[in-house]
């Protein structure tokens, strides 16, 4: 319920306004590996020397001009650089609104799988808001024909449509992040109960873990968890084909002990300046999150 309200207001100016002044950019660290892509590869070094990999992220979405995208597509190569360059274990995560998604520009992405591929990593497609859904699925799918292994998408267990997605990319064995879904959508195309969200997630995660594409389970919920980690023994998933995904700055002690027990653990880096609709998903996503906010932004 808050979290719809916060979702609906983010776009107000004074609300942006609010949050992006100094103390939300505060705040915004807590999520946020930093501004450059300095402090991503610094971060990503030190989630490697604990043992995990990381996905970095470079903020931004919503694109409506290609020398933006361009520009935004040059950041991303410039990090595969450096994750080349210093034998990082990491991949990335776009947003194809970032890359041009609405200016038609599939070539900007085209290439930046192609890189990823050369150098042995690979790129997931984030998943936006419902607009852009189908557009993303078609997306993995035509990038997975043409670099097989290079490319994954996220898919969020919200939507009712995803149990069809999911097989499609399945049949295209494209990797698959599942997500329980970070926007506000309506109920006549999304689930909006936590309770059915999860069961949702559950299911498809069950059938994700029986088939052969990669894995990604993405998630910071515990019950969850637990409950997939028996679904993994019981369907004998071979360590290697799956993983767990949780984003920067949530839940450390979680990932620290699913790193401790053997499991393949990704964190997601976001960094960049765009950092405003990331930390308000992120803020929306928790009440104690808008507490925090608010109290900080009151000192
Ligand atoms: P849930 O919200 O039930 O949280 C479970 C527990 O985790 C909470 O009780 C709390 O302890 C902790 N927690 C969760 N979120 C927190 C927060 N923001 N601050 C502090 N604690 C928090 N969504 C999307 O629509 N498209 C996408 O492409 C992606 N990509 C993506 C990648 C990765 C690696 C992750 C982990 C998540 C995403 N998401 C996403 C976001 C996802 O859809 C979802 O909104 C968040 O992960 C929160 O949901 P949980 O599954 O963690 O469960």
């Amino acid at each position: 319920m808050l979290r719809n309200v916060i979702l609906g207001v983010i776009n107000r100016p004074f609300v942006r306004r609010l949050a992006t002044g100094g103390l939300g950019r505060k705040v915004a660290l807590r999520f946020v590996a930093g501004e450059d892509i300095e402090h991503a590869v610094d971060a990503i070094r030190a989630i490697n020397a604990e043992g995990a990999s990381a996905s970095a992220d470079y903020l931004g979405e919503n694109v409506t001009d290609l020398e933006q995208a361009k520009a935004a597509a040059g950041v991303y190569i410039a990090t595969l650089d450096r994750i080349a360059g210093e034998g990082l274990s990491a991949n990335i995560s776009v947003k194809l609104t970032q890359l041009g998604l609405d200016v038609d520009a599939f070539d900007l992405i085209e290439g930046i799988v192609a890189r990823a591929a050369e150098i042995k990593t690979s790129v997931t497609l984030d998943m936006e808001d419902h607009r852009y859904t189908e557009r993303t699925v078609e997306t993995a799918v035509r990038l997975g024909h043409a670099h097989p292994g290079a490319v994954a998408v996220a898919l969020q267990a919200y939507l009712h449509r995803t149990p069809a997605d999911l097989e499609r990319l399945v049949e295209a064995k494209v990797g698959i992040r599942l997500c329980k879904g970070a926007y506000s959508e309506s109920g006549e195309i999304a689930y909006r109960k936590r309770g059915e969200v999860d069961a949702a997630f559950a299911r498809l995660a069950n059938r994700l873990l029986t088939s052969a594409s990669y894995a990604m389970i993405a998630t910071h919920d515990e019950r969850l968890i637990q409950h997939l980690l028996k679904q993994i023994e019981r369907v004998r998933r071979t360590p290697g084909t799956y993983e767990f995904q949780m984003l920067y700055g949530v839940r450390r002690e979680l990932q620290r002990r699913l790193d401790a027990e053997g499991y393949r653990l990704r964190v997601y880096v976001p960094f960049g300046r765009e950092w405003y609709p990331y930390l308000m998903r992120r803020i929306a996503e928790r009440p104690a999150n808008v507490r925090f906010f608010l109290e900080s932004l009151a000192r």
